[in-house]
């Protein structure tokens, strides 16, 4: 055999096997063993670059970073599915179907789990992968192939049993997804680096695919389940179910507990089973979707403004579960304000264990009446935090115990106070070690100077051994003292090291954010950063000076006079100095659009194409503003999917409103 044969047997041998395991879910050969014939391959096409080929099992490792995505057009756009809220909805679907298609007779209707992932289309030309895409608007997506590559359930090439000729071509889509287990160590690592939390697995698998550094992709375990097609030629079928069995023997992955039922009590059934089944999966899903088997009378059904008339999503009840109130704990954040923090049994509730829920304040607390000891219903809508929704009373004891804030910081013991007017108590102790910790933990977070590697374990210890007394004290502690820290080696001291360096430079606005002056966040550090240039401009200023600014308003120039006015305060910045760290805005590249320039966004419901931040980041580069609420001064609402009550108070204000995809119009029109 020759090189080129042997790499050949190892890739389709390589096929076979992944096929196995990922799609089959019955593995031939183990771990080792796989792994084996992969270095085995590696070592082959190094040697040999010019056999290598694109749907090569060793190309799945992700690629170098890229500026943008490019888009992709959808041959048949990617609908969308209308909502069926309980039963009944779902009753008068069928009804609607059989109107439609004049018959009295029980239709066939497949059940499938719904995923809560992000729906992509991938095309496979002569069985190779060669685009995939997200559904963008329905009509354009964004090219992930890349990214799409690194999932190791997207087969590079499709499998064709017997040797028989690929699909021409296959369009072929599916929602990527990341199971509980992965989003749970995933969050888990980012709290631990001091990055924040992704809110449920969706958001987890979006933004992972998402990802312009497709490395980035490839070290969180994604997956996919297959569920329909756009364009195919040369996959014959009749029904949906046909459909995913040769879906499935080309290697596509599909979901095992999608079922066939007659009739629409069948089918009701069967979504009802998918809902009790629905803790004990690895994945999540938010309710379950019916879709007329035959495609002959899908195609007589048609689509409605961008929904087909023969499918409907039905959507799960918001989760709740039923636990107990071990304890409430008292914790100091950075600013201070003493917050009670309900510690539960953990129960899982829509895929996430939940350990402990915030009880905002003391009113809070009494409006709820909530004791320790209490069995609770807590819940978790969507991206919803948890939250307790009420005490259930009728299984009260007698020994549960009121709460009442303490009168004393349980970090440091002094008097804690609480402004008249104001629902939160305050430590006003400004050494406190939690509020310390709190400032550090913000200080070094990913918006702030980005510390990389300075967690909260770290932060710890250093509060603790009472190495740090301020987030200056950072730059000029010892090499040789972070060596001695628990569980720090020589190399991950020297990372620490070179990332307290590579902060330094962050910028002004940075520095500003990550101080923690109150009433100033992102948005008005850069403001503040911009108009004043340099941290001395900054604390000379009046607080005419500073009114002059018109999006500062008397509360926030007061905080930030009083801030600078603190000898400590203005210490604190000469020390930061004199480490190196720049206290002076750099020239950013700033654009004056005059569609943004001074205009103030405020985006609601989730947009395909860009995060939040992103899109934030977007208008503020062209000199726009970003706000969170709508009010009569809002100049633009861009609204995403499900967007709620600011949509509704914009459309009272008579706000202008934006779909993304006239905001996308607007970012692309020449300035
Ligand atoms: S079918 C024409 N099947 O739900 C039918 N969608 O609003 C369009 N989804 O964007 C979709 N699991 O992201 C279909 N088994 C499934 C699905 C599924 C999850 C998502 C998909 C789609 C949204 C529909």
């Amino acid at each position: 055999m020759n090189v080129q044969e042997k790499i050949f047997k190892l890739r389709s041998e390589l096929q076979y096997h992944n096929d196995r395991y990922y799609v089959l879910d019955d593995p031939e050969i183990n771990d080792e063993q796989y792994d084996r014939l992969l270095r085995e391959l590696e070592q082959l096409e190094a040697e040999h670059p010019e056999l290598v080929t694109p749907d090569s099992p060793t190309r799945r490792v992700g690629a170098q970073p890229s500026a943008a995505f490019t888009a992709v057009e959808h041959a048949v756009p990617m609908l969308s599915l209308a909502n069926a809220m309980n039963e009944a909805e779902l009753l008068d679907f069928d009804a609607r179907v059989k109107r439609l298609l004049e018959t009295g007779q029980d239709v066939d209707y497949v059940v499938e789990p719904k995923l809560d992932g992000l729906a992509v289309e991938l095309v496979y030309e002569n069985g190779i992968f060669v685009v995939g895409s997200t559904r963008g608007d329905g009509r354009t997506g964004e090219n992930i192939a890349q990214n799409l590559k690194t999932i190791k359930a997207v087969p590079l090439a499709l499998f064709r049993e017997n040797d028989l000729p690929a699909p021409v071509r296959l369009e072929v889509r599916g929602e990527v997804f990341m199971n509980k287990n992965e989003f749970e160590r995933l969050n888990a690592q980012r709290e631990e680096n001091g990055e924040p939390c992704f809110a449920n697995p969706r958001n987890s698998a979006a933004g992972s695919v998402r990802q312009l550094d497709s490395r980035i992709t490839a070290g969180r375990k994604l997956d996919i389940y297959f569920y329909g097609i756009g364009r195919a030629e040369g996959v014959p079928f009749t029904t949906q179910i046909e459909l995913l069995a040769a879906l499935k023997k080309l290697g596509l992955k599909t979901n095992p507990l999608i079922k066939v039922c007659s009739g629409i009590h069948e089918a009701v059934r069967s979504c009802a089973e998918l809902e009790s089944q629905r803790n004990a999966l690895p994945y999540e899903i938010d309710g379950a979707v019916i879709k007329v088997n035959s495609v002959l009378l899908q195609s007589r059904l048609g689509e409605i403004s961008r929904n087909p008339r023969w499918a409907i999503a039905y959507k799960f009840k918001p989760q709740q579960a039923q636990t107990t109130v071990k304890d409430i704990l008292v914790q100091v954040g950075r600013t201070g304000v003493l917050t009670p923090v309900a510690v539960l049994h953990p129960v899982r509730v829509a895929g996430v264990e939940i350990q402990r829920a915030t009880l905002h304040n003391q009113d809070e607390v009494d409006r709820k009446d909530i004791r320790i000891g209490d069995t609770v219903i807590v819940q978790r809508a969507g991206d919803v935090i948890p939250e307790i929704v009420q005490p259930v009373p009728e299984l009260r004891t007698g020994h549960e115990i009121s709460f009442s804030i303490p009168v004393v910081c349980p970090a440091c013991g002094e008097k804690a106070v609480r402004i008249a007017g104001e629902a939160a108590t305050r430590c006003v102790n400004a050494a406190c070690p939690a509020v310390l910790k709190g400032a550090l933990e913000h200080f070094a977070s990913r918006r702030a100077m980005n510390i990389e590697g300075l967690g909260e374990k770290l932060i710890d210890q250093l509060i603790t051994r009472d190495l740090v007394r301020s987030a200056a004290d950072l730059y000029t502690l010892p090499y040789d003292t972070w060596l001695s820290l628990e569980r720090m080696a020589k190399k991950s001291a020297d990372n620490i090291i070179a990332a307290l360096e590579k902060s330094k430079t962050a910028g002004l606005e940075k520095v500003l954010f990550a101080v923690g002056i109150r009433h100033v966040g992102e948005h008005t550090a850069q403001i503040l950063a911009r108009h004043f240039q340099s941290i001395e401009a900054i604390a000379s200023a009046t607080q005419e000076d500073l009114l002059e600014i018109h999006e500062i308003g008397i509360e926030v120039s007061e905080s930030i006079k009083a801030f600078f006015s603190s000898e400590s305060n203005r210490h604190f910045f000469n020390r930061l100095r004199e480490a190196g760290v720049v206290l002076y805005q750099a020239q950013a590249a700033l654009m004056s659009d005059p569609a943004f320039a001074g205009k103030i966004f405020v985006f609601t419901g989730s947009l395909e194409h860009y995060s939040r931040p992103q899109a934030e980041a977007l208008v503020r580069q062209r000199s726009g503003r970003a706000s969170s609420s709508v009010s009569a001064k809002t100049d633009y609402v861009v609204a995403g999917e499900d967007a709620g009550s600011k949509l509704e108070k914009a459309r009272k204000l008579g706000v202008r409103i934006l779909s993304e995809e006239e905001f996308s119009k607007l970012l692309e029109a020449p300035a």
